[in-house]
């Protein structure tokens, strides 16, 4: 563990979120596509570096802590969940030799980077021992309430929390974001003082504020700019609250940047999307995940669109399902169509309504408008694939892969059984199925030979007539 450091960030991430009742664990629930401590620990990384993040974790710690883990951040064990002040007391030994320390709630998940370091140079030109950041949000109901010691006064008396409110303190319109700065000597001094003298019979590091008072420490709040932005979620309500926040913000920083949505209060667009300047979404699209849209391009309604990247004057037309694949410059694609993992879909191709394509890459200008399945095939630039054209990827032990060349023509309703290869130019007739190399240039047709007898309905009709006419 790092000493002497300046500052440290601990995340509390350790309780259950009873009133979610949910099995997941609170800070794995997700607000704009990404867990809530994602989003925290994402602010936090750009204060200190994450051998300096310190996240308390323990209920469901396995999973909180492998959510997470690939951001390099420290963990922390709190095995029993018995309060906030608590939690910090189970990080004493990992953080205690920095200088400083900053608090983090890990659900409260919209706090920026700039109102952390705002607290935190607040903290250090008021040499307070602890510092709250608090709010003035719409409805206090729920949250621990600031008693300031004069009105305006930037020093505090106390934190007191909703079920311990006494008359007339539920009018008290300034919160507690649960977000702190620390001088980490005084408040370790100080952490053993806490009991669990209250409502929930947990130890609270709020009391740490009245604590710190009574020791003539100096304690002092200071306002978020934006009240949203330090909102907790408790219920699934406030969570959706939270959710719908942030993907309107995403929403607003993509218009600012060029970006024409229509109706955008109809998309889910997540956090970390990008797409450049004049693209047009229509309402009721979802971009999801590390999606990637160019500029230029037509993102129609009803499309589904998760961890893809896709070039400028793309246009994706109604109900497209599309997921982690890559789409080249001025390709159409849908309506209708379902794109799997793995599809690398080159310039100007065309996708119709019901082609599905998994693992295949398409060159560029290729066609297949209708009804398909191209799964693990190569299709060469400027081929034309028929409707109703299956390729046999699968022979119930293993996946082959299918070639084809470049501008070759496959007739409707063909069959490909996989692993097979079609040259360069070569055609297919329609309906065939294929199960031998065809080389370039050459016409393969793989169906039973038409028969045609002239005059045969006529005959059949005769006949039956016939028959009636003798039975009556
Ligand atoms: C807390 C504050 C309240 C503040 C509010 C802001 C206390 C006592 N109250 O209330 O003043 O207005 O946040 O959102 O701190 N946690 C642990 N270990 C525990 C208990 C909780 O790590 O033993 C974690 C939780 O996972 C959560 C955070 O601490 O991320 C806050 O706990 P929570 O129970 O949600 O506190 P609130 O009731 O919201
Ligand atoms: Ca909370």
């Amino acid at each position: 563990m790092s000493s002497h450091a300046p500052l440290a960030v601990v995340i509390l991430a350790a309780g259950k979120g009873t009133r979610l009742k949910s099995k997941r664990p609170k800070v794995l629930h997700e607000i704009g596509g990404k867990p809530l401590l994602a989003h925290v620990i994402a602010a936090a990384s750009r204060v200190v570096a994450p051998e300096h993040i310190y996240v308390v974790v323990g209920h469901q710690a396995d999973r909180v802590r492998e959510a997470v883990a690939s951001t390099g951040v420290q963990f922390v064990e709190q095995t029993e969940q018995r309060g906030t002040g608590h939690a910090i007391q189970c990080a004493r030994s990992a953080v205690e030799n920095y200088e400083s320390l900053l608090v983090l709630s890990g659900d409260v998940p919209l706090i920026r980077t700039e109102s952390i370091e705002r607290m935190s140079r607040f903290h250090q030109a008021e040499r307070a021992a602890m510092t709250i950041l608090t709010a003035h949000p719409d409805d206090p109901t729920g949250y621990g309430r600031i008693v300031r010691r004069a009105p305006g006064s930037p020093d505090v008396e106390a934190i007191v929390e909703q079920k311990s409110l006494a008359p007339g303190q539920e009018k008290i319109g300034e919160i507690n974001s649960g977000i702190y700065a620390f001088k980490s000597a005084t408040l370790f001094a100080h952490l053993d003082k806490l009991t669990a003298n209250n409502a929930h019979g947990e130890l609270y590091l709020t009391d740490m504020a009245g604590i710190l008072r009574a020791a003539n420490e100096r304690v002092v709040a200071i306002q978020a700019e934006n009240a949203a932005e330090v909102l907790g979620a408790n219920t699934i309500a406030e969570l959706i609250a939270l959710d719908a926040a942030m993907r309107d913000a995403t929403a607003q920083r993509l218009m600012a940047s060029g970006v024409t949505i229509f109706r955008p209060e109809t998309c889910i667009i997540d956090a970390e999307v990008e797409v450049e300047a004049d693209t047009v979404i229509e309402p009721f699209v979802q971009l999801r995940g590390k999606t990637r849209i160019g500029a230029d391009c037509s993102i129609r309604s009803y499309t589904v669109i998760e961890n893809c990247t896709l070039g400028n004057a793309v246009e994706i037309l109604e109900h497209c399902v599309m997921a982690d694949s890559s789409v080249a410059d001025g390709a159409r694609i849908g309506p209708f169509a379902r794109m799997r993992a793995g599809s690398e879909i080159g310039r100007n191709v065309h996708i119709g309504n019901f082609v599905e394509t998994k693992k295949t890459r398409m060159g560029n200008g290729a066609k297949a408008n209708h009804f398909a399945y191209l799964g693990d095939s190569d299709i060469g630039g400027g081929s034309n694939i028929g409707a109703g054209t299956i390729v046999c990827n699968y022979d119930g032990f293993h996946k082959h892969r299918t070639q084809i060349g470049e501008g070759a023509f496959v007739g409707s309703n063909s069959t490909l059984v996989a692993p097979v290869t079609i040259g360069d130019g070569a055609y297919v007739g329609a309906a065939s199925c294929i199960t031998k190399d065809v080389p370039a240039d050459a016409l393969a047709v793989g169906r039973a030979r038409q028969v045609t007898k002239e005059n045969w309905a006529a005959a059949r009709r005769a006949k039956i007539k016939a028959a009636k006419e003798a039975g009556k």
